[in-house]
C-alpha cells in the first residue's frame, strides 16, 4: 500500500494536533488538512493566525493543493480554522453528517439557527457511516467513532488514521465522554472499530496531554501499540471495568475554557456569524452549561 506522508502541527496553547496529509515528492499535489486551529482569546475576544499560518506555509512551501478541509468532530476546547484557510489556500470544508444531531443540540442553548442552519450547509459536504472519498491519488473511508461526542469521525487515509479525539496515545488513553451526546460505551464500541484495523496502521491522535514529565508531545502511535498499551482501551479490558472508570474520571471535570466560543463557532464550520452592524459577537448563554 502507498503510504502518505503526515506533517503534524502542535498548537501547544490547546494541545491540538493539527494534520497536512500528502505525498512528497508526487506530481499530484492534493492534499487533506485535518482539524486546523484559530487562535482566540478568551479575555478579549481577539483571534490570531498564528497556528493557522504554519500549515499555511507548509502547504505554500510545498506547492500543495488544498482538496479537503476535515474536521474529526466539533472541538470543545478551539476554534476551527477551517473558514480561514479556505479563504486563503480554497478546499472543501467537510464533517460527519452526525454533526446536525450536534447542530440539534446546541440550538436550544445558542438559538443561532439564522446564522448556523440545522441541515449542515454551512460545511461543504457532510459525509455518510463508511463513506469513500480520496485525497489526491489515496484512498480514502470514514468511520463513525462517537463517545466523546456523537459525531466523532475517523477518516483512514491509506494506512494513516485520524481518530480526533476518540482515542489518545496509549499513555493518555480515550477523550472525555461527558460532553452533551457523548457516551462512554460508544467510545469502548469505537476503539474496538479501531482495533479491527491492520495492526501497522498509523493512528494520529487530535490531542496530546503527555503525562507530567514524561515526554514531549508526539501524534502517532501503530494500532498495535494502541491495542497492547493504551491505558484506558487496550485489550483485555472489558466495556465494564472502562465505562466505569470513563464515567468516574469524567464527573465534575471543568467546563473547557473555550467551549462557548468554539462550539458557536466550530458549528459554522469556523465563521464567527452574522454581524451587528459591523461587529461580529459570541454569544454566552447564562445558566446554561
Ligand atoms: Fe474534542
Amino acid at each position: 500500500m502507498r503510504k502518505p506522508d503526515v506533517r503534524g502541527f502542535f498548537d501547544t496553547v490547546t494541545a491540538t494536533w493539527t494534520y497536512v496529509v500528502y505525498a512528497d515528492g508526487d506530481e499530484d499535489k492534493r492534499c487533506a488538512i485535518i482539524d486546523s486551529v484559530l487562535d482566540y482569546d478568551i479575555h478579549s475576544g481577539r483571534t490570531e493566525t498564528v497556528s493557522a499560518a504554519r500549515v499555511i506555509d507548509f502547504v505554500r512551501k510545498h506547492g500543495l493543493e488544498v482538496e479537503w478541509i476535515l474536521e474529526t468532530h466539533i472541538h470543545a476546547d478551539h476554534l476551527t480554522a477551517s473558514s480561514y484557510i479556505k479563504e486563503t489556500l480554497g478546499g472543501k470544508t467537510a464533517i460527519s453528517k452526525h454533526i446536525l444531531k450536534v447542530l440539534e443540540t446546541w440550538e436550544p442553548i445558542f438559538h443561532n439557527e439564522v446564522d448556523t442552519p440545522l441541515n449542515g450547509q454551512q460545511f461543504d459536504y457532510t459525509f455518510d457511516d463508511d463513506e469513500g472519498f480520496s485525497v489526491g491519488s489515496f484512498e480514502a473511508k470514514i468511520v463513525h467513532t462517537p463517545g466523546h461526542t456523537p459525531a466523532d469521525t475517523t477518516y483512514i487515509i491509506g494506512d494513516a488514521i485520524f481518530v480526533g479525539d476518540a482515542m489518545f496515545l496509549p499513555d493518555v488513553g480515550t477523550g472525555r465522554c461527558d460532553f452533551p451526546g457523548g457516551d462512554a460505551e460508544d467510545s469502548y464500541d469505537s476503539s474496538r472499530k479501531l482495533f479491527n484495523l491492520p495492526d501497522d496502521f498509523r493512528m494520529y491522535v487530535g490531542h496530546d496531554y503527555p503525562p507530567e514529565g514524561t515526554r514531549n508531545p508526539q501524534c502517532m502511535a501503530k494500532i498495535n501499540e494502541q491495542k497492547l498499551n493504551n491505558v484506558r482501551v487496550h485489550e483485555g479490558i472489558s466495556k465494564d471495568d472502562y465505562v466505569s472508570k470513563r464515567n468516574k474520571d469524567d464527573e465534575g471535570k471543568d467546563v473547557p475554557n473555550l467551549l462557548l466560543p468554539s462550539i458557536q463557532v466550530n458549528l459554522r464550520a469556523g465563521e464567527f456569524g452574522h454581524k451587528t452592524k459591523d461587529v461580529q459577537y459570541v454569544k454566552f448563554p447564562v445558566d446554561k452549561i
